[in-house]
């Protein structure tokens, strides 16, 4: 098929990518020269695993294209919308300029057939709940044979082309009317045949059900971590261990394991952003009372934060002021550059305006950090930046921090102490090592 992707950041480029690699024509566009001379060079523009392969196998060809030019997208069958929605500035409600910019930009370039199948419109990006049916009366009004779809993307960053490649779900929100659905429905299986032979399971629904179900993933997903955050509260008030409780409770195939990590909470471009606007949206819908619990959710997330500032504190006797701090991890999660609302980068901003003196090392944003914000003191060994530290801090699970030999490097700080901000260290073995261990809800306990 023939495929526009509108927007290149990440949610777009991984798309139209994936989209290549499925077999389709792929255009992309954005608006951003730097963004499209770098990916049309087959050079990504963010860090990403398996992205630069992808790119590598599909640029040059005829299957994947990158361009700042509108007009390029007129012969696309379907026309995927993948723009930003950030958080509007000062204001917990999403940004929807992109958006409507994306759709004014289809409306005037695309050129279905006046007679036949009608082109698709199809949203990929995370929205208020009823944007949708707005973008279907536009396209209606248009007077082209335009029609839209709203089909979410579930896909994480370091994961992001597995997730596009392989997906748990798909979501088709159609239009109501039954044919036109029906069609919608064709043109989506035709451009997801790969996926939907190999069993991947399809949810089909109206538009604001689909719209709905990214951002309650998002938002039950923020709740778990800050459940886990809360329940690491009560076990740092009663000498508990919350990695054993969440072992323990996660069992249970009901709750089950995953995200039930304790630690310096959640952050990057969707989850803080997402359940904020997801709030915002039900004010506006005069049901605020149904999510006030994700006020609760923020400000547990939020307080996990000062937390690891007072660990921190805690390590080296009171003031931070004259030293020095150790930050191993600055992105929001690892394998991935991104530092969007990273609990890392904040903390860190945190320790400095205190007057600690910083080291940070990361694997990925290290070069990005030392040019916009050098008063971090970047390094690039580990070991350079622990030396005569008096707390090194682990705020982002890198696998080369969370395999750090503890023996071999306590001769290395001015005085071991070490603030687990992921607990993904082992408590007995850097105490046994000589280190004094801060964990998040965690303490040495000989279970
Ligand atoms: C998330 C959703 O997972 C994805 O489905 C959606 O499409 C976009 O938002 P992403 O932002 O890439 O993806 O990251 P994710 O892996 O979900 O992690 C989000 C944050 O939660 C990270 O800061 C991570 O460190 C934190 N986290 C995650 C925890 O603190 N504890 C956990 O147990 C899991």
């Amino acid at each position: 098929m023939r495929i526009s992707v509108i927007g290149c950041g990440y949610l777009g480029a991984v798309h139209a990518a994936c989209m290549a690699e499925l077999g389709h024509d792929v255009v992309g566009l954005d608006v951003d020269e730097t963004k499209v001379a770098l990916l049309a060079q087959g050079r990504p523009s963010f860090h990403e695993p398996g992205f630069p392969e992808l790119l590598a196998r599909h640029v040059g060809t005829r299957r994947l294209r990158f361009t700042t030019d509108p007009t390029e997208i007129r012969d696309a069958e379907i026309h995927f919308i993948g723009v930003g929605t950030p958080q509007l500035q000062g204001r917990l409600g999403a940004d929807m300029t992109y958006v409507r910019q994306a759709v004014a930009t289809i409306v005037e370039h695309a050129a279905p057939p006046a007679e036949g199948r009608p082109v698709l419109v199809a949203g990929k990006s995370t929205v208020p709940v009823g944007t949708a049916e707005e973008i279907a009366e536009a396209l209606a009004s248009s007077g082209k044979n335009l029609m839209l779809a709203w089909n979410p993307e579930f896909l994480r960053e370091g994961y992001a082309v597995a997730d596009t490649l392989h997906p748990d779900r798909l979501v088709y929100g159609l239009p109501e009317d039954l044919e036109r659905g029906a069609v919608a429905k064709e043109i989506l299986d035709e451009c997801y045949a790969r996926p939907l032979a190999t069993g991947t399971p399809l949810v089909v629904a109206n538009y604001p059900t689909a719209e709905l179900v990214k951002v309650a993933a998002n938002s039950f997903l923020a709740t778990k971590i800050s459940f886990i955050n809360a329940m690491a509260e009560l076990c740092d008030a009663t000498g508990g261990d919350v990695t054993r409780l969440a072992e323990a409770i996660g069992y249970d195939d009901r709750i089950g394991s995953k995200f039930l990590q304790a630690g310096i909470g959640f952050g990057g471009g969707c989850l803080p952003k997402d359940i904020r606007a997801f709030m915002a949206r039900a004010g506006e819908l005069g049901v605020d009372e149904a999510l006030t619990f994700l006020r609760e959710v923020d400000a547990i997330n939020l307080r996990r934060r000062d937390h690891a500032v007072t660990l921190a504190e805690e390590a080296v006797g009171g003031r931070l002021a004259g030293r020095k701090v150790a930050v191993l991890g600055i992105t929001f999660k690892p394998d991935t550059d991104d530092l969007r609302d990273s609990p890392a980068l904040d903390i860190a901003g945190r320790l400095w305006s205190r007057g600690a003196e910083l080291a940070v090392v990361d694997p990925a944003a290290g070069d990005l950090l030392r040019r916009r914000q050098p008063e971090l003191n970047v390094h690039d060994s580990i070991e350079d930046a622990i030396r005569d530290a008096h707390v090194v801090m682990v705020l982002t699970q890198w696998k080369e921090f969370v395999e750090l030999d503890p023996a071999a490097l306590v001769a290395l700080p001015a005085t071991p102490n070490v603030v687990d901000g992921r607990n993904v260290l082992d408590p007995r073995r850097w105490s046994n090592a000589g280190w004094r261990y801060f964990g998040m809800g965690r303490g040495v306990s000989v279970w």
